[in-house]
């Protein structure tokens, strides 16, 4: 995989991806999708259950042997992955988990993330002592502790519950906004994409089907009438009509 050497010129793209292909036996998941993403900017991907989200971010991930990336995704050095799980080792304890293979004593450092994530003092405790929204919060860590200059997570929040997913999105808000990684979020909630991020993507048969930028400012409110529109679009780039939109068709 080509690697963007970094800060060449303040425009140059974090993610550079052009007429990325990725086929599956007879089914070609990615057609020739392009994607630039810039420095410090949050992006949203929403699409359809197999529609090749996880494909597309686990090729920028460099987690893809087989995809035909050669010259077509360009990424910059650090690049750290969050996934559904928060995949730690359970035979090490919170702290380890978060600094695990960086080089030196980074223990200071580590608890410093500890502790921007809401977990200082939990740095002895087990993986399996903690709740899942716990649990993602020390992968959030285990992220941010590298200063990764693209942050990569698919369907981070997933697994957690509605009250524990709208403390998540902050929290991922004010991480992003103080260390201003770019960040392709994948999701499948219109409303996640929405609250989060700079712009929102749609991927269908293969390719970026719609996008939209989000100018309404942080903390978001849903109830905000822009709100509802832009979910309502992004809904229909998804093949979903929305009952108001039937409504709407049928006066
Ligand atoms: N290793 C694989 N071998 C064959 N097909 C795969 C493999 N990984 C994914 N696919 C197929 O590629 C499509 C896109 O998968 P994926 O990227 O996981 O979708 P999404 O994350 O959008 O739900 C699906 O139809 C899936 O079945
Ligand atoms: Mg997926």
């Amino acid at each position: 995989m080509a690697t963007y050497a970094g800060g060449v010129t303040a425009l140059a793209p974090a993610v550079r991806v052009s007429g990325l292909r990725r086929v599956y036996g007879e089914r070609t998941v990615l057609h020739d999708l392009d994607l630039d993403i810039a420095p410090g900017e949050f992006v949203a991907l929403l699409g359809q259950s197999g529609s090749g989200k996880s494909t597309l971010l686990r090729a920028l991930a460099g987690l893809d042997q087989d995809v035909d990336g050669e010259g077509r995704v360009s990424v910059p050095a650090k690049v750290s992955v969050v996934f559904q799980d928060a995949r730690l080792l359970p035979w090490q304890r919170v702290l380890a988990n978060v600094t695990l293979g960086l080089p030196g004593d980074q223990a200071e450092h580590g608890m410093a993330s500890l502790s921007e994530v809401g977990l200082a003092g939990r740095e002895p405790a087990w993986p399996n002592q903690l709740s899942g929204g716990e649990q993602q919060r020390v992968a959030l860590a285990r992220s941010l502790v590298r200063e990764p200059e693209l942050l990569l997570a698919d369907e981070p929040f997933g697994a957690l519950d509605a009250l524990t997913r709208i403390r998540m999105h902050e929290l991922l808000r004010r991480l992003c906004d103080r260390h201003r990684p770019a960040v392709l979020l994948v999701t499948h909630d219109v409303d996640e994409a929405i609250v989060l991020a700079d712009r929102v993507l749609v991927l269908a048969e293969g390719r970026i089907a719609a996008e939209r930028d989000i100018d309404i400012d942080q903390p978001r409110d849903s109830a905000d009438p822009r709100f509802a529109e832009i979910r309502s679009a992004l809904l229909a780039a998804l093949g979903v009509t929305t009952e108001t939109d039937t409504k709407a068709d049928k006066a």
